[in-house]
């Protein structure tokens, strides 16, 4: 087989090399499937995996969860959004402003172990194509402005007649970032004390280390020199945390978390973590409870909802049960807040629930 006249003629030759493995002669296994062989082991497999599940129940029934629906909340009386029936309504006839709202609630067990706050919004498709794209890696990494940032379009730049301002953080993500604050307050023996939250340590450690790193300068103001608040934004990026300088800039933790988009439409993001001392040694003890909202975050404009849910499961995970059909079914238009792709498909019913979940591990 090895030689033949052809290939002599036709310098070099293509012939693969005489090894095993070039000619395909490996050796081969061809299994029989029968069901005799097969449903053993599938049994075997299922078997093994059962524990598995055994032990993933429990944790789920040891979960505790609370969720708090706030989208529809009421306005604090005496306040400028008092005169509407709800915050929803007043921010957006009112845009950029800020409503106040109060909610009470109780747990009727103690959280115990540490305790965690989640946000959650559903129907909001972080996972969007055009979405998913819009932000700049470098940026975020302390890079100083490079030209190749279209990504971020329209959320780019922006010029007047003298200068050209480049967006910090550019794109459709971090301009639509959530932007409610909550707080905690507990009513213990008639008075209101209010629970420590920590605003660190929430975010990934490399999202924190590697991924996000402010540009050089002497101050940070200095180092955004050149740049401009996302359009939807209040503040500079510089301003998000002004106690901490260290969680300010593009290394605050709630812009890396919010920037860490979710996969699924229904999702809750880790916004904070208890502060144990005092009573919350041990965790939330039951009681009455407050939250507070500053409520900026648009939702009407989607016929949204808002709740938040206090929890204590570690394992069930950072995503809402996800509604199969919607997945699976047909595409969903995009409709973030202040998202203004050019491509707005016709509105559907979109719901925005925002959730703070605790949990404590075990
Ligand atoms: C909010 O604005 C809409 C139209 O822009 C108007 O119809 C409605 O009356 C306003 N609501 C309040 C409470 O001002
Ligand atoms: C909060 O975010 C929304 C949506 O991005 C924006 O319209 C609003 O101006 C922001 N408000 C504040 C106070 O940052
Ligand atoms: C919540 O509870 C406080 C007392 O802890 C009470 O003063 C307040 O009116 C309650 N607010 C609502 C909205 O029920
Ligand atoms: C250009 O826009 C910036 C930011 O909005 C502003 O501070 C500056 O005064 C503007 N310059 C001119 C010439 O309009
Ligand atoms: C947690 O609370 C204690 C007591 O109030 C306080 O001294 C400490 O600074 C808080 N921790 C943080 C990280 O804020
Ligand atoms: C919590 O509030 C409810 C009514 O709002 C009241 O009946 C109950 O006694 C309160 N519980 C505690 C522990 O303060």
């Amino acid at each position: 087989m090895m030689s033949s006249s052809e290939s002599e003629d036709k310098g070099p030759s293509r012939r693969p090399k005489d090894t095993k493995f070039k000619q395909q002669k490996l050796p081969a296994w061809q299994p029989i499937m029968t069901a005799g062989t097969v449903l053993p082991v599938f049994f075997a497999i299922g078997i093994a995996f059962v524990p598995l599940g055994v032990a993933l129940l429990i944790t789920a029934d040891n979960v505790q969860e609370k969720i708090i629906p706030y989208t529809h909340c009421k306005p604090v009386a005496g306040t400028a959004a008092s005169s509407h029936d709800t915050c929803a309504e007043y921010i957006s006839n009112n845009t950029g402003a800020t409503c106040q709202c109060h909610i009470n609630f109780s747990l009727k067990e103690d959280f115990r172990g540490d305790v965690y706050m989640y946000y959650g919004l559903t129907n909001f498709y972080q996972n969007h194509r055009r979405y998913v794209k819009s932000r700049n890696d470098n940026q975020l990494r302390g890079v100083k402005q490079s030209k190749s940032t279209d990504d971020c379009d329209p959320f780019y730049m922006t010029e007047n007649d003298t200068t050209r301002y480049y967006y910090a953080p550019c794109g459709a993500i971090a301009n639509s970032m959530f932007n409610d604050t909550l707080k905690l307050n507990f009513v213990s023996h008639a008075t209101l004390v209010s629970v420590g939250l920590l605003k660190k340590d929430i975010a990934w450690t490399t999202d924190r280390t590697i991924k996000f790193k402010n540009p050089e300068g002497k101050t940070l103001k200095e180092a955004f020199k050149g740049t401009i608040k996302p359009v939807n934004w209040q503040k500079a990026v510089y301003e998000l945390d002004p106690d901490d300088d260290s969680n300010n800039g593009y290394q605050n933790e709630d812009l890396i978390v919010w920037m860490r988009t979710a996969a699924l439409p229904n999702f809750r993001k880790l916004y904070r973590r208890v502060n144990h001392t005092e009573q919350f040694v041990e965790g939330l003890p039951k009681g009455n409870y407050t939250l507070l909202v500053d409520y900026n975050y648009p939702v009407v404009g989607f016929d949204g909802e808002k709740k938040m849910i206090p929890d204590d499961d570690i394992l069930a995970g950072r995503e809402e049960p996800v509604p199969w059909h919607r997945v699976l079914g047909r595409r969903q238009p995009l409709h973030t807040p202040g998202h203004h792709l050019p491509h707005r498909p016709h509105p559907s019913r979109q719901e925005v629930s925002l959730s703070s979940r605790f949990f404590t591990a075990t």
